[in-house]
């Protein structure tokens, strides 16, 4: 019962317009970035203020590291399985935060 439950679950997650917010909780994004504060990684609010969508996308499939001071020691890994329609959900959701919070 309770694997058809999870199961559902799953399937009912895929079936939701995939929004980048959608995307960063599903594949454990926040085990390292938070939106306002950092953890492992820089606060999703700080990267928004920090780089172009462009340098989000190519960091987000290409892994990056050393961009952001006091997170050095740390390494973005690469996800380059994402579409570019995925990578652009996702950049342009870190970047709405950015107009949030002016
Ligand atoms: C294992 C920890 C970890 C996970 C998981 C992780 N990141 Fe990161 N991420 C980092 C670290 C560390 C940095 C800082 C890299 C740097 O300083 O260049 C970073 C940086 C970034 C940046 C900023 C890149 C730039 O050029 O400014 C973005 C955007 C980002 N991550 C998105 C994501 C997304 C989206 C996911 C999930 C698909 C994700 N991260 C998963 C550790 C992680």
């Amino acid at each position: 019962m309770i694997k058809v439950l999870i199961l559902l679950g799953i399937i009912y997650s895929f079936s939701q317009a995939v929004s980048g917010e959608n995307i960063v909780n599903l594949y454990g994004c926040m085990e390292c970035h938070g939106i306002k504060k950092g953890k492992t990684a820089p606060a999703f609010i700080d990267i928004s203020k920090s780089a172009k969508q462009k340098r989000i996308e190519q960091s987000i499939k290409n892994g990056s590291q050393g961009k952001y001071k006091n997170f050095k020691q740390n390494i973005m890994p690469e996800f380059e399985y994402f579409t570019n329609q995925e990578l652009k959900e996702i950049s342009t959701w870190i970047l709405s935060m950015k107009k949030n919070e002016e």
